[in-house]
């Protein structure tokens, strides 16, 4: 059965071996060999970090902004990770525009099988349930992995303008009404 779970060091092992695949979450870098080799001697520290709230961020724009309340989960089944969703619960002026309030990635091993639109389906329900009724996603246009997802789960194409995270590269900004 497919769930959406807090970071749990009972998938640690599955959860390193996606890292080594080459797992990542949305524009998020895929981490070196060394920072995988720390989390492996550290794992309480890095599961604990996942989820810390509060502090500050600077995106691409240079402007310094306080971090969004945020959850990280990981797609399970019984014994895999298979990936990971990112559920910011507000949005400042920077995620309206660029980021949205969820970003998302799959191991690659597990990469088309349907998981980015269970996940992302899971997520939504999540959000739901702490009442936020329109959620913003983005995905850059030559990823049709990620917006053929947010389709599949009632995205509607707001717009299109340049990428702030990757240059030359246009994204696409969608809303997902969960009010019903
Ligand atoms: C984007 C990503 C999450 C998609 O995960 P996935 O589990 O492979 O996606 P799914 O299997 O649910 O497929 C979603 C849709 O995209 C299609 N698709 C999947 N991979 C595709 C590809 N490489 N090219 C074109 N279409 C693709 C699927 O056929 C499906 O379409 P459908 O709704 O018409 O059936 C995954 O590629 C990934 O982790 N990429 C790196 C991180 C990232 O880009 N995150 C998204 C930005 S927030």
């Amino acid at each position: 059965m497919l769930r959406l779970i807090l970071p749990d060091t009972r998938y640690l092992a599955s959860y390193l071996a996606a890292m080594r695949e080459g797992f990542r979450i949305g524009i998020r870098d895929i981490p070196p060999e060394e920072e995988i080799q720390k989390i492996e001697q550290d794992p309480f520290d890095h599961l604990e970090g996942i989820n810390s709230q509060g502090g500050f961020f600077t995106p691409p724009d240079g402007i310094e902004r306080k971090r969004v309340p945020y959850n990280d989960y990981w797609l399970v089944n019984e014994t895999d990770f298979i990936g990971a969703i990112s559920l910011r619960y507000e949005l400042n002026d920077f995620l309206e525009v660029h980021g949205g309030h969820i970003g998302y990635g799959v191991r690659p091993s597990m990469m088309r099988q349907g998981y980015a639109k269970k996940m992302l389906a899971l997520g939504l329900l999540k959000m739901k349930a702490l009442c936020i009724e329109r959620v913003f996603v983005t995905a850059d246009d030559d990823n049709p992995a990620s917006w053929k997802a947010i389709e599949s789960n009632g995205g509607v194409l707001l717009d299109k303008a340049p990428s702030i995270f990757h240059e030359g590269h246009v994204r696409r900004r969608y809303a997902i009404n969960i009010k019903d």
